[in-house]
């Protein structure tokens, strides 16, 4: 074998390892695209999206002239539900309706006069504070106001 035999050799070597490491980090790169595809939607799944605050302040919710189907309602106030009851003596009242355990949606129990979680059996009074069970915390108010044209309207508590 002559020099210049040698020569084209090593080069046709190096050509061939350059190619060959080539191919190994396009490989790389497509099985970090192809991992990523699979775990990206799992872990977007997995971390819920923050919630923003409510801009909602204030919402008409209907007339006093409605008749409910019954004695309570659970609204959308911005991002959050919110329970509005007509209570025993006919006030409305409006609280949070998510269940400070788990974050269930009570209901108004009006024969019983009180707002339930079924969840686990939690129970409130009408001011939200806690009557029995396992919630930890007291259920958030809102002011109700009605207009003279007989609206409803509910509104986050000025503090
Ligand atoms: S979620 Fe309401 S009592 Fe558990």
């Amino acid at each position: 074998m002559n020099e210049n035999q040698s020569d084209l050799t090593d080069l046709a070597s190096e050509a061939n390892l350059s190619r060959r490491s080539l191919l190994k980090r396009l490989l790389g790169v497509g099985v970090l695209g192809w991992l990523g595809t699979i775990f990206y939607p799992v872990a977007k799944y997995l971390v819920p999206p923050p919630l923003g605050e409510s801009t909602v302040t204030s919402m008409k919710i209907g007339s006093t002239e409605e008749e409910w189907s019954e004695p309570f309602k659970i609204i959308q106030f911005g991002r959050k539900p919110v329970i509005v009851l007509k209570d025993q003596q006919g006030n409305y009242r409006a609280l949070s309706a998510l269940c400070t355990h788990l974050a269930c949606i009570v209901q108004y129990r009006r024969e019983d006069n009180f707002i339930w979680c079924a969840c686990h059996n939690g129970r409130f009074d009408l001011a939200g504070q806690v009557i029995s069970g396992p919630p930890p915390a007291s259920l958030e108010t809102y002011d109700v106001n009605i207009t003279d044209d007989d609206e409803i309207w509910v509104s986050q508590r000025q503090v």
